[in-house]
């Protein structure tokens, strides 16, 4: 039974364009839904063009099926890699090969970078990245964490995100801080309803620790798999960073549990690139082509 009188917005954009996406993408699905352009407040079909917003509207007892299929339809973007390092170097060869969106660090990989300070490693790793760079605070009270978090941030506001730890103080500043418009990456997550907290307080990115978890026998994958789909039932913005990798599987199951990011440090990333039979492969290719070009009479490919 469709209630006409009972409409939910389920999505508001300013594009016309993705209007008309997600209009025909709720037809595919049989979903009632109607557009309604704000500067006119109006009801319409989609036909009415302009500026203003434009919001999509659904029965009330449809809006359920509407989000999930919004959220499938808004994970159509890539996973993205991070590298987890402060590593310069890293960074710059990962960089090269192309498929790095962005970088994570903690106090423990920037100690790792002795004879600079924090500063001028960040602000190598935005001269080299053009996408997050997570940085961590290390305070303890929210009131401090949030006053380090701008000192951070400011260093390269469109690059850096402000990992916080998960705790209270933690929430509170993630709190403070989304409201401001500051990115956020809760870290040190173990355990669902950690990453339930972080979310609900507006953490951009929530980390859960594969591999630590892993390591006291537990089942890491299990808590990206079930925040993944918390965040999906519930319509929630936060993306999971798959995180403590140690081998490639791990960024296999993450990418195929739908996690919206895996950060892998680079030798997890070399180790992606390798196959046995790729090396065999080359090398088979490459005897045969010596034999080839020693056989025939020009010797050279293009001859
Ligand atoms: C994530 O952001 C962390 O920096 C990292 O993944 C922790 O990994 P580890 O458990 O290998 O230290």
């Amino acid at each position: 039974m469709i209630n006409y009188n009972k409409l939910n917005t389920i999505y508001k954009t300013n594009s016309f364009i993705e209007a008309n996406l997600i209009k025909g993408m709720l037809d595919n699905f049989n979903i009632p839904n109607f557009i309604e352009k704000e500067a006119i407040g109006k009801i319409f079909g989609i036909t009415v063009d302009g500026l203003g917003e434009i919001k999509i509207k659904v029965p009330y007892n449809y809006r359920w099926r509407a989000l999930k299929i919004l959220n499938i339809f808004s994970r159509r973007q890539k996973m993205k890699i991070f590298l987890d390092t402060a590593n310069v170097s890293e960074i710059k060869e990962a960089t090269n090969l192309g498929v790095i969106d962005g970088v994570t660090t903690n106090p423990t990989l920037i100690a790792k970078e002795k004879g600079s300070t924090l500063t001028e490693i960040v602000k190598e790793i935005v001269s080299i990245i053009d996408g997050p760079v997570s940085v961590e605070v290390v305070s303890i009270k929210a009131d401090d964490m949030v006053e380090e978090a701008k000192k951070l941030h400011s260093m390269a506001p469109s690059n850096i995100v402000i990992k916080v730890p998960i705790c209270e103080e933690g929430l509170k500043a993630i709190k403070r801080l989304s409201k401001e418009g500051i990115k956020t990456n809760c870290t040190l997550i173990f355990s669902v309803n950690q990453g339930i907290l972080a979310i609900k307080a507006g953490a951009t990115y929530v980390s859960p620790f594969v591999g630590r978890i892993d390591d006291i026998g537990w089942e890491g994958m299990d808590v990206v798999r079930d925040l993944v789909i918390f965040i999906e039932n519930y319509g929630f913005s936060t993306q999971v960073i798959a995180s403590s990798i140690r081998h490639p599987l791990h960024v296999t199951q993450a990418a195929i549990l739908g996690a919206h990011v895996a950060t892998i440090p680079f030798s997890v990333l070399q180790k992606m690139v390798k196959h046995p039979l790729t090396d065999s492969g080359i090398e088979k290719f490459l005897k045969d082509w010596e034999e080839f070009s020693r056989s025939s009479k020009s010797g050279t490919l293009l001859s």
